[in-house]
């Protein structure tokens, strides 16, 4: 491997955004490390890439297990000593099973609990890159601003999954404070309402344009922002 190449690990990576990220940073010329909760789907998601001549390689990673979390970080080490991009995916809607505490401490313990585990133990790598860049993915959702305004009131109805998302974005905030003035650069992402399992058959973006800002944001230059929340480009309010 050259020292130059661009190592990514991308969580939930085994179909929808996810995938769809580790495609096209691997079109980029990275390798693309596609991590999913079950191994196999890892590999079948990482045999559809290679196909398609990209660096692609499979990682069990659950989120929520610190097992797979710390297994992830040792391999990463040893294989490149680096890690340049972390884009943090994986993501669970839970609110249709209920409006109770199961349901909001499971929600966090994907969309919250797990990014934060899996960044503070790659954080040293992240760290030995030149460039590095994590991205938050997060949904419009978790915009608490955005949903009290008139165009959302009443039909955001889903406590845990904007909870944990607006979580996620007041951690990234955080995380870009302690970072300010190192080389890595943090942000948090909507990627539109995209057709996949969790966005449905209705919604209005294909997976390939849902992946854009993902993409944009993990391949910031090094004038680019840290410490936004970002869709196409264009800055979110919180
Ligand atoms: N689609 C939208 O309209 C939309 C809008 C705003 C934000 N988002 C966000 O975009 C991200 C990707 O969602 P998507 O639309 O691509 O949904 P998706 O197709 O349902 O993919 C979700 C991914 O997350 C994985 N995942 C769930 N729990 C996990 C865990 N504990 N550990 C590791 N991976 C786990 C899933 O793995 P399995 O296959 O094993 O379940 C799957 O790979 C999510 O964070 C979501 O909140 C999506």
């Amino acid at each position: 491997m050259n020292s130059n190449t661009t190592i990514a690990l991308i969580t939930g990576a085994n179909k929808g955004i996810g995938l769809e990220i580790g495609r096209q940073l691997g079109r980029q010329g990275a390798i693309v490390i596609l991590g999913a909760r079950a191994i196999e789907k890892a590999e079948r998601a990482a045999a559809r890439l290679q196909e398609e001549n990209i660096q692609a390689f499979p990682i069990e990673l659950d989120v929520t297990s610190s097992e797979h979390i710390q297994a992830a970080a040792a391999k990463i080490e040893a294989e490149y000593g680096k890690l340049d991009i972390l884009v943090n995916n994986a993501g669970t809607f839970l609110d249709h099973e209920g409006n109770n505490t199961d349901v909001m401490q499971r929600s966090l313990e994907v969309n919250l609990l797990g990014p934060h585990a899996l960044t503070e133990a790659l954080l040293p790598l992240i760290e030995a890159s030149p460039a590095g860049r994590i991205v938050n993915q997060s949904s419009i959702l978790g915009s608490v601003g955005t949903i009290l305004s008139d165009e959302f009131l009443g039909r955001a109805s889903a406590p845990a999954y904007t909870v944990s998302k607006a979580a996620l974005n007041a951690w990234t905030a955080q995380l870009s404070i302690r970072l300010g003035g190192t080389n890595v650069k943090v942000n948090a992402c909507h990627p539109g309402w995209v057709k996949t399992d969790m966005g449905g058959p209705n919604a209005v973006m294909e997976i390939e344009e849902g992946a854009e800002t993902a993409v944009w944001l993990a391949t910031l230059p090094s004038d680019g922002p840290t410490g936004g929340f970002y869709h196409k480009q264009e800055k979110l309010p919180w």
